[in-house]
């Protein structure tokens, strides 16, 4: 009887319940968008700016990027910040996460010089945020990094972690008393990988598969740790904000029920999300064992003399776990994950090393592009394995070729905030904030202006980068006016 029961109430549950439930944000749950500064800002030597590695790639090798084009004016926010802050105000929402440009601060990437026209245009940015009410979250780094610490190595150069600490008490020092939302680094993934294993990032041609991504893994921890600390030991107390990293992660669903790729797939988690938030969420700090333990056995059958992953230290695994106040992620993709087995040879890479291969399921639906129970579970893995922090979703947004009429934009929209609410309101995941990658179109890195993520198009032939909303910026209008997503 009682499993009858249960069963009936099952079968109402998925059957009707769903359907006719009205999902709303809890309380105090805030709702933004998002920018970087290469991606809008334009002004590239503007006022004395310094040159990123950005500038250089799309200066040197227009034939690296997708439509040969460069961010030199991208939506020009240099000077249109004003309208940037219209845009934001009409669409009410409560933050606005946007990236300060290091170059622009610091032209050659040191703290002894600082560049006062860089430090006014964010003082002003600021300021207009505040003054409508609007939070600003910023990123001290999301990407252009002054060209002239690549000269000394970039992030392969554990020096750099020193000049990043050096640059982020800049920042806490300047926009402190107003910004209490800070963001060390973005998707530190993206920029080993894309730089150093498969060369789709800036620079290029500096490759160093399953060698320099560790490398820059290592710095990039030690960046975000010494800031952070900086922040608790010289302004927590008078500032009294929050910082925190942002992560990116697929969600990698096992692509068939054999034990090989399900192990594949945890790996696949582990390789991706747990090489940066392990040594930062998990109470024993350090990367997962399985990334250290594979990667110094296949060092070892390679014949290095020792592991290519850089390890930590037992004082820096103490200085980097703990350092949070928040875990920002990021989530775009989920992708079917199976076990790939590599000849035994002396190259060397990441791929090798994590041992998967990732692939789209062309049969999922509403499409292969859109899968927000892949966001849900993702949510759940973070909060099963660094015991619920507290997440702010830093960015999620869908890629199409532009216009205003953004239909599938709003479906994708729609679905991924209705996941994270049951992840929020049924799985009681700690996710206190939502951001949409991005409010407008922008110079999307490699593959330049081909590819559209805003909630507005901008008219990049139109000398003044007109902005107009599509109608996924109505979508999302209403939902922060209402705080609840529309019924079917
Ligand atoms: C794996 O098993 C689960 C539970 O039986 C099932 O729901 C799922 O569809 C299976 N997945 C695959 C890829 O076969
Ligand atoms: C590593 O060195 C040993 C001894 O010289 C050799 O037998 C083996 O083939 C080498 N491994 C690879 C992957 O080349
Ligand atoms: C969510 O995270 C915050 C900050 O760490 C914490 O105070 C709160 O207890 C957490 N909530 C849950 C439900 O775990
Ligand atoms: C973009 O701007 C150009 C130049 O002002 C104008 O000719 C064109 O019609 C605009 N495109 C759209 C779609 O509004």
């Amino acid at each position: 009887m009682l499993q009858k029961i249960i069963l009936l109430w099952w079968f109402f549950s998925l059957g009707f319940g769903v359907e006719s439930r009205e999902l709303k944000f809890p309380k105090g749950f805030k709702l933004g968008v998002a920018t970087a500064s290469y991606q809008i800002e334009g002004g590239w030597n503007a006022d004395g700016k310094g040159t990123s590695v950005w500038d250089t790639l799309t200066h040197d090798h227009p034939e690296l990027i997708a439509d040969h084009q460069t961010g030199d004016i991208a939506c020009d926010s240099y000077h249109l910040w004003k309208e940037d802050i219209a845009n934001l105000k009409n669409l009410k929402v409560d933050h606005y996460r946007f990236s300060l440009s290091w170059p622009r601060i610091l032209p050659d990437g040191f703290s002894n010089v600082i560049n006062p026209e860089g430090v006014k245009y964010y003082n002003n940015l600021i300021d207009g945020l505040i003054a409508n009410k609007i939070e600003p979250m910023v990123t001290l780094f999301h990407w252009d990094l002054p060209q002239n610490l690549q000269n000394l190595g970039g992030w392969t150069n554990p020096i750099i972690a020193d000049y990043f600490a050096d640059f982020a008490r800049v920042a806490y020092k300047i926009f402190g008393d107003r910004v209490k939302y800070w963001i060390t680094i973005n998707e530190p993934a993206s920029i080993c990988l894309g730089v150093y294993e498969y060369d789709d990032g800036a620079p290029a041609f500096v490759k160093s598969p399953g060698i320099g991504s560790y490398l820059c893994g290592k710095t990039i921890l030690l960046a975000h740790a010494k800031s952070f600390r900086l922040y608790d030991t010289e302004f927590r107390a008078a500032q009294k904000g929050k910082v925190g990293i942002t992560i990116d992660s697929i969600w990698g669903e096992p692509k068939t029920n054999q034990s090989q790729d399900i192990e594949a797939a945890e790996r696949e988690m582990q390789f991706g999300l747990g090489w940066w938030a392990h040594p930062i969420f998990a109470p024993q700090g350090d990367y997962p064992k399985i990334m250290k333990t594979i990667i110094a056995q296949n060092s070892k059958s390679e014949n290095f003399t020792k592991s290519r992953l850089p390890l930590l230290t037992p004082d820096e695994v103490k200085l980097i776990q703990g350092t949070f106040d928040f875990f920002g992620l990021n989530h775009y993709h989920t992708g079917l994950i199976s076990n790939k087995k590599f000849p035994v040879d002396t190259s060397p890479s990441y791929i090798k090393d994590k041992g998967t291969e990732v692939s789209a399921n062309p049969d999922w639906k509403p499409s292969p592009k859109i899968v927000p129970w892949g966001f849900r579970k993702l949510l759940n893995w973070v909060k099963k394995e660094y015991n619920n922090p507290l997440v702010i979703v830093t960015e999620n947004g869908y890629g199409d070729e532009g216009g205003v009429d953004d239909k599938d934009r709003v479906l994708f929209l729609k679905v991924f905030m209705e996941a994270l609410l049951l992840a929020v309101l049924d799985d009681g995941c700690n996710v206190s904030g939502y951001t949409v990658w991005s409010i407008m179109d922008n110079m999307e890195w490699r593959s330049g202006y081909t590819v559209k993520f805003g909630l507005y198009d901008v008219n990049f032939t139109d000398p003044r980068r007109g902005r107009s909303p599509k109608i996924s910026a109505q979508f999302y209008q209403n939902v922060v006016k209402t705080r609840t997503l529309p019924e079917k």
